[in-house]
């Protein structure tokens, strides 16, 4: 059968784009950047980050686009055709197979904390924020926390979105979906930036985001940021390369990929300016951690004037972006199952979210029943790990560079010049040396540095 026969491809440009931004833009942004950066030092942490994006990021995202393109197929028979094609080993199939099951590990996770921003758009609505103090929210947060049977069953409407998007199809369901969420996202975004310009201490949080202070940089503070830098771009994983596949060819890679992490990193700084001017504005604290939008954000809605319905704006914001990128997550191991003697995706894609929402569970019970359950406690590096800090950790930590290692592994030194510059509509010109150069050397290199620290 001829390569990506399987598959439908994206009606234009823009689509791919939505799409593409969409799965990039999730809590990574609007819930992990924000308490990321308040953690560690504010300025600081964002121009390391940014740099981070440049350097290492794109020029892999550049070649995963370029691998799931030119492949046509999912991640694992992308690597199997090219691994061919370019005469390698043929074992270089094992690393689509991982981006594959790291996207699925992702997925299991990330949508039971997409669920508690679901449960917050109800709890918003219904005004339990209003006139309450420090406590009333933690014990909010805490309540939803220790009920493991709402836990599961807002993980599980969430997946179950996420799998009926998926199930349509790439043009009537991922497509369609984007189209209406990510434009959406950005004005509810555009919204609250606005409103905390005017109600909060946006001069303060702009501060803080931009005014860098060198010593605050160190070795911890650059890995935490190429963790995050990897994980808020969804690159070194399967869900870029299996949208890449679905690309037409007349569109420009390297361009696109600017666009990506461009569009991004400017999400991710606008949630940071939605946010930080309400903590500020209340004398919250800006270092509260992963709690910042979930305990310390409603302290503020429930006091300013309209806040039920900007904090309801808030978590609806937070839901579409989790969905746009869960789709991207659920996408690689359908685009496999249904090259597999042509099975149909719809029963396919029903099988993979519910085995997603099960492996789920683990994670559901990290917050209350198995709290104390930690797997690998006899290692000491995983003391303290429930189900849900280890698969984090397994994906975010490991699989996620792992992946960015091999992808710029193979795209710049196993790819012939010739297919790279083919695939990139390039000639033999600066752009191609600056990005040949920077995914031979600098990203594998960084992303090397990061392991050995990592270990260390
Ligand atoms: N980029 C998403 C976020 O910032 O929330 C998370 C993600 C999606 C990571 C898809 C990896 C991925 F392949």
């Amino acid at each position: 059968m001829q390569r990506g026969s399987h598959h439908e491809a994206w009606s234009s440009r823009f689509a791919f784009l939505l799409a593409a931004v969409g799965s990039a833009v999730g809590l990574g942004n609007i819930w992990k950047f924000p308490y990321v950066t308040g953690v560690n030092g504010g300025g600081a942490f964002v121009l390391v980050y940014v740099a981070c994006v440049i350097l290492v990021v794109i020029p892999i995202l550049i070649g995963e686009l370029l691998i799931g393109r030119r492949g046509g197929e999912s991640p694992a028979n992308s690597m199997a055709a090219l691994a061919k094609d370019e005469n390698r080993h043929s074992s270089w199939e094992i690393l689509g197979w991982l981006g594959i099951i790291a996207a699925f590990l992702i997925l299991t996770f990330y949508s039971v904390i997409a669920g508690w921003s679901l449960a917050y758009v109800l709890e918003t609505a219904k005004g339990s924020f209003e006139n309450i103090d420090a406590t009333g929210s933690r014990e909010i947060f805490d309540g939803l926390l220790a009920d493991p049977l709402s836990l599961g069953l807002w993980h599980g409407l969430f997946m179950g979105i996420t799998m009926f998007v998926v199930s349509r199809g790439v043009k009537k369901g991922l497509e369609r979906a984007v189209t209406v969420m990510l434009p959406s996202l950005f004005v509810i975004l555009l919204v609250l930036v606005g409103y905390a310009a005017i109600a909060g201490e946006f001069k303060r949080a702009f501060d803080f985001l931009f005014t860098t202070d060198f010593s605050k940089i160190d070795a911890n503070v650059i890995l935490i940021a190429v963790g995050q830098a990897f994980f808020s771009v969804s690159v070194g994983i399967g869900a870029l390369m299996t949208y890449g596949a679905y690309l037409p060819r007349d569109v420009s890679i390297p361009k696109m990929s600017c666009v990506i992490a461009a569009a991004d990193t400017l999400v991710a700084v606008l949630a940071g300016l939605a946010i930080f001017p309400i903590v500020f504005a209340y004398g919250l604290e800006p270092g509260e951690g992963p709690g910042l939008i979930f305990v310390t954000l409603p302290i503020a809605f429930g006091q300013m004037p309209g806040g039920t319905f900007i904090g309801t704006l808030f978590f609806v914001l937070l839901a579409f972006a989790a969905l746009t990128s869960s789709i991207s997550l659920l996408e690689p191991t359908v685009s496999r199952l249904v090259e597999q003697r042509d099975w149909k995706r719809v029963p396919v894609t029903i099988c993979a979210g519910v085995a997603a929402w099960l492996v789920g569970l683990g994670s559901v019970f990290s917050f209350n029943n198995w709290a104390d359950f930690t797997p690998l406690g006899i290692f000491p590096t995983f003391a303290n790990k429930t189900v849900f800090d280890l698969l984090d950790y397994l994906a975010t930590n490991i699989l996620l560079p792992l992946g960015g290692m091999l992808i710029a592994i193979f795209a710049g030194w196993l790819m012939a010049k010739k297919s790279t510059l083919d695939e990139l509509g390039l000639t033999d010109g600066p752009v191609y040396r600056v990005w040949r150069f920077l995914v031979r050397f600098v990203s594998p290199v960084a992303v090397g540095l990061v392991f050995l620290f990592n270990l260390a």
